[in-house]
């Protein structure tokens, strides 16, 4: 009987063995099996012997290797579906906290950020140069503490100094320090954020709006970890670690060459760039309720109710500031609102046009790029013209009660109908006379 006659049934486990070879090893040991009518002794044994072999061979390769390989022998388009190893993004979260990272109130679980934050956890134990981008509002400087609270430095100073705020005449001084004497006001010795930040971090914010002199005496201090004051001839060691942040392209700065190429190599040793909000969509929902309950918390209120048609605006707004201007509104809407906010408790310059508009255009065009579609996605022209009607007569009250500073009665003698009757269909929309009482002036900005 023709028997199975392994290769490598006496060598020891290579790296040449395979997940696929020894599955078809063992398909063979199996019909070799089921096709024998009666074996005799040395074949059972033959086969015993074949069948340890393979086990050891299996039990030889690890549990990623067997994927690897499975994946690899099976194509491209099965790698995709076999990826056990890609962890989901709260998988990524949940072992960053596993490795006891520090997220500093850092919110979200979006690939990007976790990206970002898996490269500040590799970056932060060293001492290697960080500079971080992104967009204005997007957390550059959380990200610069997480770095900092990541590492060991954590308990030293963290000093943060924005390059775009100091006058090119103090620059140098306010970086470096000065001695008394140095120039015209400089009354005392006087040392400098590096000195400060000694032991610990400085945080160069807005790096791009450094002058090109101040990025000759940066790239001196990151080559020879030395500095002097003005005015002063003592060299003066300082171990600092640098992270520095922008929100412009810095390396077609250099191109350009309004910034130094060799300062932005020696900055971005590490190099970490922050998604903007519009790019992480999926996590505005949670923004929007963790910063409602912040808010609700530092105002010492309860959190807001949201009407669905400022919760559609919050969720579809293009949000150029990022997080911090949704931070922002909703501190705004917090303190500005009853129990409920509205479009009313927006900023004029990006609250949605009134009803009229929106049906003319099929949708509200917004400020920041975001389009509200509840009249333009309606399922049927009659669900698209009770929309239209509603908003028309939700805009239509809204726009007497800021007129009549909020006063039911007032608006219903306005309108001559009945004053219950205007009552209902407040409370149809959801709206608060008393919201409009002694904010309405402030809000609308007259
Ligand atoms: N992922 C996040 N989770 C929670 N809060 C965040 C997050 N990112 C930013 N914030 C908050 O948004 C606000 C703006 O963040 P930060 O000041 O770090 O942004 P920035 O990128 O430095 O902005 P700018 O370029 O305007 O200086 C801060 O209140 C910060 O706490
Ligand atoms: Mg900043």
């Amino acid at each position: 009987m023709k028997l199975y006659n392994p290769t490598s049934s006496t060598s020891p486990v290579t790296s040449s063995v395979t997940f696929a070879g020894l599955i078809e090893k063992i398909e063979i040991l199996r019909s070799t099996l089921r096709w024998s009518s009666r074996l005799e002794r040395p074949e059972i044994e033959k086969l015993l012997k074949q069948a340890t072999t393979l086990r050891d061979e299996v039990m030889g390769l690890s549990h990623k290797e067997r994927f690897v390989a499975a994946a690899s022998a099976t194509g491209e388009a099965e790698v995709a579906e076999v990826e056990p190893v890609e962890m989901s993004s709260r998988e990524r979260r949940q072992a960053l906290m596993e490795r006891s990272f520090i997220f500093e109130g850092t919110f979200g679980d979006n690939p990007k950020l976790l990206e970002a934050l898996e490269i500040a956890e590799k970056a932060s134990p060293t001492d290697l140069p960080v500079l971080i981008d992104g967009e204005s509002g997007t957390g550059k400087e959380l990200m610069a503490k997480v770095i900092h609270a990541n590492g060991s430095r954590t308990d030293k100073p963290f000093i943060s100094v924005n390059c775009g705020a100091i006058p090119d005449s103090l620059l140098e001084s306010e970086l470096f320090g000065h001695k008394k004497g140095a120039f015209t006001g400089a009354a005392n010795d006087r040392r400098g954020k590096f000195e400060s930040a000694h032991t610990g971090t400085i945080f160069l914010d807005e790096i791009g709006e450094l002058p090109l002199t101040g990025q000759v005496k940066l790239l001196r201090v990151l080559e020879a970890h030395e500095i002097q004051r003005v005015g002063s001839d003592e060299v003066i060691a300082v171990d600092t670690r640098i992270v520095a942040a922008t929100n412009k392209d810095l390396r077609k700065m250099s191109e350009e060459g309004t910034f130094r190429e060799d300062l932005f190599y020696r900055l971005s040793v590490i190099h970490v760039t922050l998604p903007a909000l519009r790019e992480r969509r999926d996590e505005i929902p949670l923004l929007v309720s963790y910063f409602g309950d912040e808010a609700a918390g530092m105002l010492k209120r309860r959190p807001i109710k949201l009407t669905p048609r400022l919760r559609d605006f919050l969720l579809h707004y293009g949000y150029p500031g990022n997080i911090r201007e949704l931070r922002n509104l909703m501190y705004r809407l917090s303190c500005l609102a009853g129990d409920t906010a509205d479009f009313v408790h927006l900023p004029q310059d990006i609250r949605p046009k009134p009803a009229g508009l929106q049906a003319a255009t099929g949708g509200t065009a917004l400020p920041g790029k975001a389009i509200v579609t509840d009249i333009g996605t309606a399922p049927s022209l009659s669900e698209a013209k009770r929309a239209a009607s509603d908003e028309a007569e939700r805009a239509f009250l809204e726009r007497g009660l800021q007129e009549v500073g909020g006063t039911v009665a007032e608006l219903a003698r306005r309108f001559d109908m009945n004053r219950s009757h205007v009552q209902m269909l407040l409370k149809k929309h959801g709206i608060h006379s008393k919201d409009f009482r002694n904010n309405s002036r402030q809000v609308e900005g007259k």
